[in-house]
C-alpha cells in the first residue's frame, strides 16, 4: 500500500484529504497539535492510521512523522496541508506585528520546506511527490491578506525551484480553492461562509491529480474537478 503523511488532518481540508485517501487504501501518518482533536479525527477514518499530535515547527515531530512513514514502508507522499491564517481579522501590511508574521512563515512555509528535505531521500527513491497546498493569497493582490499571501508565495516559489532541482520527485502546489473550514471563517469573521463547499468537495480532484500524476507543477483543484487535462 502507499503512504502518505498529511499534515493539518484533525479537521477541515487535511482531514477531507486523508479521509479520501485512506478509503483508497493509503496508509497514513496524519498529525494536528490538538491531540484530543487528532485522535478523534483519526479514529473516523475508514482505516488504521498513525496519528502524532505535534506542530510542524517543532524539528523533533517533523523527525517523528518521517520516521513514522519509514515504519510503514515509507512515503511515497507528503502533503504539507496544515497552515495558520494569522490574525483575525487580518491586519493590513502596515500595520502587521512582525513576530506573528515570523509565526505564520514558519508553519506555512518554512515547515513545509523542512518536512520536505527529510522525505526527499526516500521520495527520490520511490518517485513519490510533495503536495504544497497553496492560495490564491498567493498570487492575488488581496488586501489585508499580506501576511498570509506572502508565506504562500514563498511556499510557490520554493516548490517551484524544488520541482525543479529534484526531477525524480513530482511536486504539486495546490490552490484548493475557497473552502467551509475554520480557517475560512477566521479569514472573514463574522460573516456567513456558508454558501462555500465543504472539504469534501475537492477530495476527487485531489484523487485524479495523485493517481493521474501529472508534471510537477502548480495545480487547482477547481480545474481537475471541471475535467481539465491533469
Ligand atoms: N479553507 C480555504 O478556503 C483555503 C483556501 C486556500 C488554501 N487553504 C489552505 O488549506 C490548508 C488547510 O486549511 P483549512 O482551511 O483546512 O484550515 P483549518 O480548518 O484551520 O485546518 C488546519 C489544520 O492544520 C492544523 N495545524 C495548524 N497549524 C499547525 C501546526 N503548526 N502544526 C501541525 N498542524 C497544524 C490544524 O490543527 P491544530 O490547530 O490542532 O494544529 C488543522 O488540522 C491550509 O494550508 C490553508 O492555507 C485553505
Amino acid at each position: 500500500m502507499p503512504v502518505a503523511i498529511i499534515t493539518g488532518a484533525s479537521r477541515g481540508l487535511g482531514l477531507a484529504l486523508a479521509n479520501g485517501l485512506a478509503e483508497a487504501g493509503w496508509d497514513l501518518v496524519v498529525d494536528g497539535r490538538d491531540a484530543a482533536a487528532l485522535a478523534e479525527a483519526a479514529a473516523g477514518l475508514p482505516r488504521d492510521v498513525t496519528a502524532l499530535p505535534g506542530d510542524v515547527t517543532d524539528a523533533a515531530h517533523r523527525l517523528a512523522l518521517v520516521a513514522a512513514a519509514d515504519r510503514l514502508g515509507g512515503a511515497d507522499l507528503l502533503v504539507n496541508n496544515a497552515g495558520i491564517l494569522g490574525p483575525s481579522p487580518q491586519p493590513r501590511l502596515a500595520d502587521y506585528p512582525l513576530d506573528v508574521l515570523r509565526d505564520v512563515y514558519e508553519v506555512n512555509a518554512v515547515a513545509p520546506l523542512a518536512l520536505a528535505q527529510l522525505a526527499l531521500p526516500g521520495l527520490r527513491a520511490r518517485g513519490g511527490a510533495v503536495v504544497n497546498v497553496t492560495s490564491d493569497a498567493a498570487v492575488e493582490a488581496y488586501e489585508g491578506w499580506g501576511g498570509y499571501g506572502s508565506a504562500k508565495a514563498a511556499v510557490e516559489q520554493a516548490s517551484r525551484i524544488l520541482a525543479a532541482e529534484e526531477p525524480a520527485v513530482r511536486v504539486w502546489w495546490v490552490d484548493p480553492g475557497d473552502l467551509r473550514t475554520r480557517m475560512h471563517q477566521e479569514a472573514f469573521p463574522g460573516e456567513d461562509i456558508g454558501d462555500r463547499p465543504e472539504p469534501v468537495t475537492v477530495v476527487p480532484a485531489f484523487r485524479r491529480l495523485v493517481e493521474s500524476r501529472p508534471p510537477s507543477g502548480r495545480i487547482r483543484l477547481a480545474d481537475l474537478l471541471a475535467g481539465a487535462p491533469a
